[in-house]
C-alpha cells in the first residue's frame, strides 16, 4: 500500500523509480538486494517492506523477526554498497501504548506485540547506517491495499445493520499519499535518525468509522465498544499518538488533517 503510493509521488515528480515487489525483491536475499542496488544506483532507497499482519506475527515470530527485523541488515548493506540514503518504516507498535500524551522520537519503547518487537529490531538494523532515517507512522489507510477504510466502506454498503468498534485505542489515521509526501520532503532535507509522522488530529477507531459513515452510508448506526469485546491474538496499544513536533519543525509545515485524504480516497 504504502510503496504504491511512493512510487506514485516520485513519479508524479518526475523522478525514476525502481519500484520492486516481494517477488523481484525479497529483503531476506542480501545478494539479490545487492544486484538490485547496483544494477540502478539508488541515490534513496525506500524500505516499505514488511510483514504487516499483526495477529499472524503472534503464531509466526521467526518470520516476523526476519521480514521486519534482521532483514533489514540486507537493505542496509545495499545502500552502504552504493552511498545511498536509507529510509525505513516504523510504526506506533513500537510502543507500549500506556502513555497519556503524544509520543515524542525519544520516549522509551516498549512493544507489547511479536509485530512491534520485530518492527523495534528493524529500526536497530537501520540506525546502524548513518546515512538512515527511520520514519514512525500509525494507521495508514490509501489505495491499494487492505486497511480499516476499506473494511469499513465494504461493511456499511453491505447495510448489515449496525456496526460495532472499538472506542477504547486512540491513535492518528494517516493517508498514504500523505506519508509519501513527507517522505519525499524528508528524503530532499536529509534527515538522519528518527522521526514521527502521522496526520492530525487523533481518533478512536470508533470515531474515525463514524467519520468514514458520513462519507459511505450516513444512516450506518456506529456503537462504540471496548477492545475487549474483539479479542485479538496481538494486542492493539490502547494509546498511539505520535508528536509530529519534530517532522514539523523540520521540515516547516503542519502535518495534513487526516479528513481531507479521507475525502480524496472516499469520492
Ligand atoms: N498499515 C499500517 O497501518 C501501518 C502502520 C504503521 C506502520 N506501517 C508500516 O508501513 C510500512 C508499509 O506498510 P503497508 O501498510 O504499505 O504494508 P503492506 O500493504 O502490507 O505492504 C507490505 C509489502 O511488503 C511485502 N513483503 C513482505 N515480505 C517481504 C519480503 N521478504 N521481501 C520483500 N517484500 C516483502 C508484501 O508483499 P506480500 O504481500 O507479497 O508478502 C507487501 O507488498 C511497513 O513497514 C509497515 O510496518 C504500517
Amino acid at each position: 500500500m504504502l510503496g504504491a503510493a511512493v512510487t506514485a509521488h516520485w513519479r508524479r515528480r518526475q523522478r525514476a523509480v525502481l519500484a520492486l515487489g516481494h517477488a523481484q525483491a525479497d529483503i531476506c536475499n542480501r545478494h539479490q538486494l545487492s544486484e538490485w542496488a547496483s544494477n540502478f544506483n539508488p541515490e534513496v532507497i525506500i524500505n516499505c517492506a514488511a510483514f504487516t499482519q499483526v495477529d499472524r506475527c503472534e503464531t509466526e515470530r521467526q518470520v516476523a523477526l526476519e521480514i521486519n527485523g534482521s532483514a533489514v541488515a540486507n537493505v542496509v548493506a545495499a545502500a552502504q554498497q552504493v552511498g545511498a540514503r536509507l529510509i525505513h518504516i516504523s510504526s506506533d507498535y513500537v510502543f507500549d501504548g500506556t502513555a497519556t500524551s503524544p509520543y515524542v522520537e525519544g520516549t522509551s519503547t516498549g512493544p507489547t506485540s511479536v509485530y512491534g518487537e520485530s518492527k523495534l529490531l528493524g529500526e536497530v538494523e537501520a540506525l546502524k547506517y548513518p546515512r538512515s532515517l527511520v520514519v514512525r507512522a500509525s494507521w495508514l489507510f490509501g489505495p491499494g491495499g487492505a486497511n480499516f477504510v476499506t473494511t469499513m466502506r465494504r461493511l456499511m454498503t453491505q447495510g448489515n445493520g449496525p456496526l460495532r468498534v472499538v472506542d477504547d485505542q486512540v491513535g492518528c489515521p494517516t493517508y498514504t499519499p500523505f506519508l509519501a509526501r513527507a517522505l519525499w520532503d524528508l528524503a530532499h532535507i536529509g534527515l538522519n535518525g528518527v522521526v514521527h509522522y502521522c496526520n492530525r488530529e487523533a481518533i478512536s477507531w470508533h470515531g474515525f468509522a463514524t467519520e468514514i459513515g458520513l462519507f459511505v452510508a450516513p444512516e450506518t448506526k456506529v456503537i462504540p465498544v471496548p477492545t475487549t469485546e474483539f479479542p485479538r491474538p496481538a494486542p492493539r496499544p490502547a494509546y498511539s499518538v505520535l508528536s509530529t513536533s519534530h517532522f514539523e519543525a523540520t521540515v516547516g509545515r503542519r502535518v495534513e488533517p487526516w479528513n481531507a485524504g479521507l475525502a480524496t480516497y472516499l469520492q
